[in-house]
C-alpha cells in the first residue's frame, strides 16, 4: 500500500511539474488585485464550512442531524434526504437552511491518500458530459471520468431531494459544498442542478477541490457560477492535482489561506501568484499533507 502510494505521489509530481509554468489563458482575464477578506467575510463561510464536514458523518446521523459537532453548529438545519455507505458510494445529504435560507447539498470526502489514488489509479482522462445528466452542455466541456462516474451515481436522487426541499421550503435557493472529492462531486452537483432546475439561483462553495475539468469546463463554470468560492489551506497539494500538463483548469474563484492564517482572495483561474495554490505549491513537493484537512478558519474536516 505504501509502496502504491509512493508510485501515485510519483506520477503526480511528474503530472503536476511538467506543467507548473504559466499558461495563457482563455478565459476570463483577472484584472482585479489579490485581496485579504475581512472577518465578516470569512466568517460568513462557516455555515458551509460545518456543511462540508458533517458529510463525513454517517447518513443515519445526518438523517436526524444528530451527527454532533458539524450538526450542532447549523442548528437552523433542517434535513430531507441523506444516503451513501461511505465506500462504493461517498456519503451525502440534503436539506434546508432556515437562515442561509437555501437548500444545501454536501457530498462526503476522502483523506488526502485516498483523493490522490482517486485521481490516479481510476480513469483520469477528461471525458465528455453525460448527456442524459448535463443536457446542452457542449461536447467541448469536459471533466475527470473516476469524478463524471460518482457523481452521477447519486445525482437523479439528489435532483429528486432538492426538488422536494424547494417545494417544501418554497426556496429557488441552491448552495453545495464538500470538501475534498467531496467538493469534485458538488461542483459538478452545482452544474447539474443548475441544468435541470434553470430557474434556480446555485451556487458552490467547496474546501480542498482537486481540478475537476478542462478549459471549457472551468470557462462554463465562471459563466454560471460568478458568487463561486473554493478555498485552499496553505500548502495542501490537492488543488493542484491533476496537473495543468493534462488540460485540467480551475474555476475562478480561490480564497487562499496564507500560512500566517490570512484569506485572500486570488482573481482569475489558477493564479500563478505565490499567494495563491497554483503558484505556492508547484509541484506535490512544495505540498503539505497535512494542510489538506484544515484548519479552515478552526475547523478540521471529518466527523
Ligand atoms: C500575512 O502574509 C502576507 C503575505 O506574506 C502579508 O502580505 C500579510 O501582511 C500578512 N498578514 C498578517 C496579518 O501578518
Ligand atoms: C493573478 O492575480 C493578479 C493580481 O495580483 C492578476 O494581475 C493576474 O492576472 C492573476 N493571474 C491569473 C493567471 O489570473
Amino acid at each position: 500500500m505504501f509502496a502504491q502510494a509512493s508510485w501515485s505521489l510519483y506520477f503526480l509530481f511528474l503530472v503536476a511539474s511538467a506543467f507548473a509554468s504559466p499558461t495563457a489563458r482563455a478565459g476570463i482575464e483577472a484584472r482585479a488585485a489579490i485581496t485579504a477578506l475581512t472577518a465578516a467575510q470569512i466568517t460568513a463561510y462557516k455555515p458551509y464550512t460545518y456543511y462540508a464536514s458533517a458529510a463525513y458523518c454517517s447518513p443515519s446521523t445526518t438523517i436526524k442531524w444528530t451527527c454532533g459537532t458539524n450538526c450542532e453548529a447549523n442548528p437552523s438545519f433542517v434535513p430531507v434526504a441523506s444516503g451513501g455507505d461511505g465506500d462504493s458510494t461517498q456519503y451525502w445529504f440534503v436539506g434546508y437552511d432556515t437562515t442561509l435560507k437555501s437548500v444545501i447539498v454536501s457530498h462526503q470526502g476522502t483523506d488526502v491518500t485516498e483523493i490522490l489514488s482517486v485521481i490516479t489509479d481510476t480513469e483520469f482522462a477528461l471525458e465528455t458530459m453525460d448527456s442524459t445528466l448535463f443536457t446542452g452542455v457542449s461536447s467541448s466541456v469536459k471533466v475527470h471520468d473516476g469524478f463524471g462516474k460518482e457523481q452521477a451515481k447519486t445525482a437523479t436522487t439528489v435532483l429528486s431531494a432538492v426538488k422536494t426541499t424547494m417545494s417544501t421550503h418554497s426556496t429557488s435557493t441552491i448552495t453545495t459544498t464538500g470538501h475534498s472529492l467531496g467538493a469534485a462531486l458538488s461542483l459538478l452537483d452545482a452544474l447539474y442542478l443548475s441544468v435541470q432546475l434553470p430557474s434556480a439561483s446555485v451556487n458552490f462553495i467547496g474546501y480542498g477541490l482537486p481540478r475537476v475539468g478542462n478549459q471549457a469546463f472551468a470557462n462554463l463554470i465562471d459563466s454560471k457560477f460568478p458568487n463561486l468560492a473554493h478555498i485552499n489551506n496553505k500548502e495542501d497539494m490537492v488543488p493542484i492535482v491533476p496537473g495543468e500538463l493534462l488540460g485540467y483548469v480551475h474555476p475562478s474563484g480561490e480564497k487562499h489561506i496564507l500560512d500566517n492564517s490570512t484569506w485572500v482572495a486570488c482573481p482569475g483561474q489558477d493564479n500563478d501568484s505565490q499567494e495563491c495554490s497554483t503558484g505556492d505549491v508547484p509541484t506535490i513537493f512544495n505540498g503539505d499533507i497535512d494542510d489538506h484537512i484544515g484548519p479552515y478558519d478552526g475547523v478540521e474536516m471529518g466527523c
